[in-house]
């Protein structure tokens, strides 16, 4: 096993909002630390062409682009150690989309839960079980996986929500390597065309709770902004969080509210105890929410201030992910080209010259056995496919083979004779086996049995 390999992680973030802290303490603070490690070779994007499938906002999803680039540079991403690009920037990857979208089960889609779940809520509404729901959504997971498979990447840190997303890209990815692994390889691909991918979830990284206590999530309005709106914005967040109606002065229960959960994501152990005995102890909820503002702006702040930076300069975010793209298509556009051609979709001329070489592998003399209506026979091909011979009808399969195994066995030659003025036979113990064409002139007969004779020798070299 190569334990040092190097293992291509990637990512991708849809670009329809504004990043806050539970993608931060989710997604952007452990992936921006992997791609710090000497055995990683991480690839990061924008997810934009998915962000169509969530928002027709046009806007929305323009300055969500923007707000995200920045969020990977401020968080500490290196463009220059990690490939950060975005997904609209990478034509190959709509093109393999297709390729996969040919082998990929419907039936696989069905089963999505974005699209089943959708489907139900129509249905409890009453309505079309397809209303409003587009295509897009249905192919969502091809998509994706056409993210993943274009530059074979091994480790997907993702969410878990997002689980099965990685599994179907592993089912079309197993099902394309399976119909086109040859071809790849004849197209002059290595291995397979797709490493398998394998979802990542950090089980270190606990999921944020929102201000509700429920998952923080853009879908739940539950949400505290990362960068976006400076310090007070964080504060004010910060101040809806949920809590219970205890005084200042009586006990809490740290684990009864987001509160703590949140501190726990930023702070040490030994200061997550201290403020977890503050707690018990009696500190009032006002001072809690102040306490926990400090200590993520402790965190947040110096970040902030890169992203507004950042974000007053997008040309050099811009700069960075045509960069990026550079990178990525550097990966994606050599496979694409080998993938096109393993699925017959390669120039013409290669095309041409391939069955050329095919017809010639096939110019060689063959002993053909078939059945039709009256028994089991065989005939003797020349190597441009001229029928030489035609065997008689055998009512056994056995005796029709051992009579073609005595025409292409040593000394057949000499069983080859004249037997009227327009055929030969090939004749053994007095009976005829096999005839030859009819022919008119005497001279094409014989020419036709110097063919065979040949034909004949050659079968015998070709064979032994
Ligand atoms: N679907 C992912 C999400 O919404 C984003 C995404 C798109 C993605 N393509 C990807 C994640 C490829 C990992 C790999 O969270």
């Amino acid at each position: 096993m190569h334990v040092s390999m190097t293992q291509r992680i990637l990512t991708g973030i849809t670009t329809s909002g504004t990043p806050h802290l539970g993608n931060y303490v989710g997604m952007l603070r452990p992936a921006v630390a992997a791609s710090r490690r000497d055995d990683t070779d991480s690839f990061f994007f924008l997810a934009d062409y998915h962000a169509l499938i969530k928002c027709d906002d046009p806007a929305r999803v323009a300055r969500s682009r923007l707000e995200i680039a920045a969020t990977w540079l401020a968080c500490g991403l290196d463009p220059a150690r990690v490939t950060f690009y975005r997904q609209s920037d990478i034509p190959e990857i709509p093109e393999l989309t297709w390729l996969l979208t040919c082998v990929t089960a419907k039936g696989l889609l069905n089963r999505a839960h974005a699209y089943k779940a959708a489907i139900d809520q129509n249905t409890a509404k009453g309505e079309d079980p397809d209303a409003a729901i587009t295509a897009g959504l249905y192919m969502y997971p091809v998509l994706m996986a056409a993210d993943i498979l274009a530059f074979n990447a091994n480790k997907v840190p993702v969410g878990r929500d997002q689980v099965q997303h990685i599994e179907m890209a592993r089912d079309i990815g197993q099902r394309f390597n399976h119909i086109y692994g040859k071809a790849w390889r004849t197209a002059g691909g290595k291995n397979e065309p797709f490493a398998l991918p394998e979802a990542v979830i950090d089980e270190n990284v606990a999921t944020l709770p929102g201000l509700d206590g429920r998952k923080m999530s853009k879908s739940y309005d539950n949400t505290v902004p990362l960068f976006e709106g400076g310090a007070k914005a964080t504060r004010e967040a910060i101040a809806k969080i949920i809590t219970d109606s205890r005084e200042p002065g009586e006990p809490k229960d740290p684990d009864s509210s987001s509160l703590f959960a949140i501190f726990r994501a930023f702070a040490g152990d030994t200061e997550s105890r201290a403020f977890r005995a503050e707690l018990e102890s009696g500190m009032g909820w006002g001072d809690a929410k102040k306490k926990l503002c400090d200590r993520i702006e402790q965190d947040v702040a110096p970040l902030r201030e890169r992203y507004d930076t950042l974000m007053a300069h997008p040309d050099d975010i811009e700069d960075a992910l045509r960069e990026g793209a550079k990178k990525a298509r550097a990966v994606a556009l050599p496979r694409l080209e080998i993938m096109r051609r393993a699925v017959g979709l390669g120039p013409l001329a290669a095309a041409g010259s391939k069955a050329k070489a095919a017809k010639k592998a096939d110019k060689r003399v063959r002993l053909v056995s078939f059945r039709d209506s009256e028994g089991f026979r065989f005939r003797l091909l020349g190597a441009d496919g001229e029928e030489l011979l035609l065997s008689r009808a055998f009512a056994d399969p056995k005796a029709a083979g051992q009579a073609s195994r005595t025409l292409s066995s040593e000394g057949a030659t000499e069983v080859l004779k004249p037997i009227d003025a327009s055929r030969f036979v090939f004749i053994q113990d007095g009976e005829i086996l096999a005839t030859s064409a009819e022919f008119t002139k005497l001279a094409a007969r014989d020419a036709a049995l110097e063919r065979t004779r040949a034909a004949l020798v050659s079968l015998r070299e070709t064979t032994e």
